[in-house]
């Protein structure tokens, strides 16, 4: 697959490294220094390059959405036309300082983001693991006991591709329905958030679910 990605911090900077490691070709873009583009596509070691977010979304099977919430419209008007696109979104709608969400409840970060791009395959996925997991999960794919990746989204397709995007960094996904769940979704983040960032054992954290029928 051909993978854009718009926002090439801790997520995006991960994600797209693993990405090209796994196979796909990635194009990193929208970070303030363009050598910071080049030197991650460089290190990804795979078929990897900088670009402009629209570049970067003109060619793509699959672009990922991975900036702080105050600068999605500047990227998405960066990144031009997505119709049709599948879109997928690790970002949150976080305040200002990163310590509250500014929307839940009865909405989502999500379903907002699907206002601003209605004609876009959207999907979130990824906002529920810390950056610092991604590299130790990939290294772990070939073990049998994976640990899960909620995403939800509308749209098949979307949905189809975000999932093998998910396994190719080493998660079990785990399908949590239509794009409204991120509702559920996105506050969860901030209880993985707090275990990660707050606790002694480090932020290298992931989840998974099991079952226990009888
Ligand atoms: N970090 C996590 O563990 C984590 C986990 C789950 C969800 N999330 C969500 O995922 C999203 C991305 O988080 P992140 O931690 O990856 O953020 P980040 O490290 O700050 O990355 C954001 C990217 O946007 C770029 N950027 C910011 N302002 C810009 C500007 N004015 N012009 C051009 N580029 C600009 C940054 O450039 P520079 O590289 O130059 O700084 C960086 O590449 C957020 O919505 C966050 O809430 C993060």
């Amino acid at each position: 697959m051909r993978v854009a990605i718009l926002g090439s911090g801790l997520m995006g900077g991960k994600l797209g490294t693993i990405w090209a490691r796994a196979g796909h070709e990635v194009v990193f873009s929208y970070a303030r220094s363009e050598q910071k583009l080049a030197k991650l596509a460089r290190e990804a070691k795979g078929q990897a390059r900088a670009g402009t977010p629209g570049e970067a979304a003109r060619e793509a099977d699959a672009l990922l959405l991975a900036v702080h919430w105050s600068r999605v419209d500047d990227v998405l008007q960066q990144a031009g036309d997505v119709s049709g696109k599948v879109m997928v979104t690790c970002s949150l709608p976080m305040n200002a300082d990163d310590t509250d969400l500014v929307i839940a409840h009865t909405s989502s970060g999500a379903e907002q983001l699907a206002k601003k791009v209605p004609t876009a395959r959207l999907v979130s996925a990824f906002s529920t693991v810390p950056s610092e997991v991604l590299f130790g999960v990939f290294a772990a794919r070939r073990k049998a006991t994976k640990p899960s990746l909620v995403y939800c989204g509308d749209d098949a397709k979307g949905k189809k591709i975000a999932a093998q995007l998910i396994r190719d960094v080493g998660f079990d996904p785990i399908d949590a329905g239509p794009l409204r769940i991120a509702r559920y979704t996105e506050p969860f983040t901030l209880l993985i958030a707090r275990l990660a960032y707050e606790g002694d054992e480090g932020p290298e954290l992931a989840y998974r679910f099991e079952r226990f029928g009888t």
